[in-house]
């Protein structure tokens, strides 16, 4: 496996994650209409998923659609799920042979009763594999998932399975939807389009990522800004607050 010049085995992120922002744009500065924004956007994350593979990055999770996009025109949010759902249907053969886990978060009971079974069927037949693991947020909130959090654990109290004093970090982290041990907290978030803001994305996850914001649309984020993100990953020391690394 030959990594790109510069960049070192050893400090390679584990988990990568990805808010892929700027389709719209994209297909606007092109006198193109949005969904094909969004087209060349899936285009794009297939590329980046595939530099992952092959770089060794164990995990990767993309912002697909926040919870906050239900909120767009009818015909665009038509246009994403079922561009979703198709990648899903379609990759499903290669994800096995990869050997890629394909987990979704979020809250998918807002999502198409088809797009709900496809999600079902994927996460059901590629549980088992753990070359890589590829998890999709769609309508996802990072405050969302706080505040189902919160229930959970709050119940759990009412019925007298802990008490208040033993809610600490672990007990809320095991209530997100992140919790499988498969989901480590993302080493590297990226985000494109030159936006500089988390957008509600894994919040409580986030905690001690390196943040690299891309000046590039997501369809235009290709392997050159890629490396630029992983070789400025790679000269950071990661303190997590205290003094030496
Ligand atoms: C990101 O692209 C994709 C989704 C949110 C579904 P946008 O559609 O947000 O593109 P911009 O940011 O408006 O250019
Ligand atoms: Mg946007």
């Amino acid at each position: 496996m030959q990594l790109p010049e510069g960049l070192r085995r050893e400090s390679m992120p584990r988990h990568v994650a990805v808010i892929m922002d700027g389709n719209s744009r994209w297909a606007r500065q092109r006198g193109l209409l949005t969904p094909s924004g969004h087209e060349a956007g899936l285009r794009s994350m297939k590329e980046f998923i595939k530099l992952c593979l092959q770089w060794g990055i164990k995990v990767v999770t993309v912002f697909a659609f926040s919870i906050d996009n239900w909120t767009r025109p009818k015909e665009e949010v038509d246009i994403v799920m079922t561009l979703i759902e198709n990648l899903l249907k379609s990759g499903l053969d290669d994800f096995i042979r990869e050997g890629t886990r394909v987990s979704i978060i979020g809250d998918t009971s807002r999502v198409p009763e088809s797009l709900q079974r496809t999600i079902c069927e994927i996460q059901e037949m590629t549980r088992e594999n753990s070359k890589f693991h590829f998890i999709m947020a769609i309508s996802y909130s990072g405050t969302y998932d706080l505040v189902e959090a919160c229930k959970s654990v709050a119940q759990k109290v009412r019925d007298g399975v802990i008490q208040v004093e033993e809610i600490n970090e672990s007990v809320v982290q095991h209530e997100l939807e992140t919790k499988c041990s498969e989901f480590p907290c993302p080493d590297l978030l990226i985000r494109t389009s030159g936006e500089v803001r988390i957008s509600n994305f894994l919040l409580w996850q986030s905690a001690y990522s390196e943040l690299f914001f891309a000046k590039a649309l997501w369809p235009d984020f290709g392997k050159n800004d890629f490396v630029e993100a992983l070789a400025s990953y790679q000269q950071r020391q990661r303190r997590y607050g205290s003094r030496y690394a």
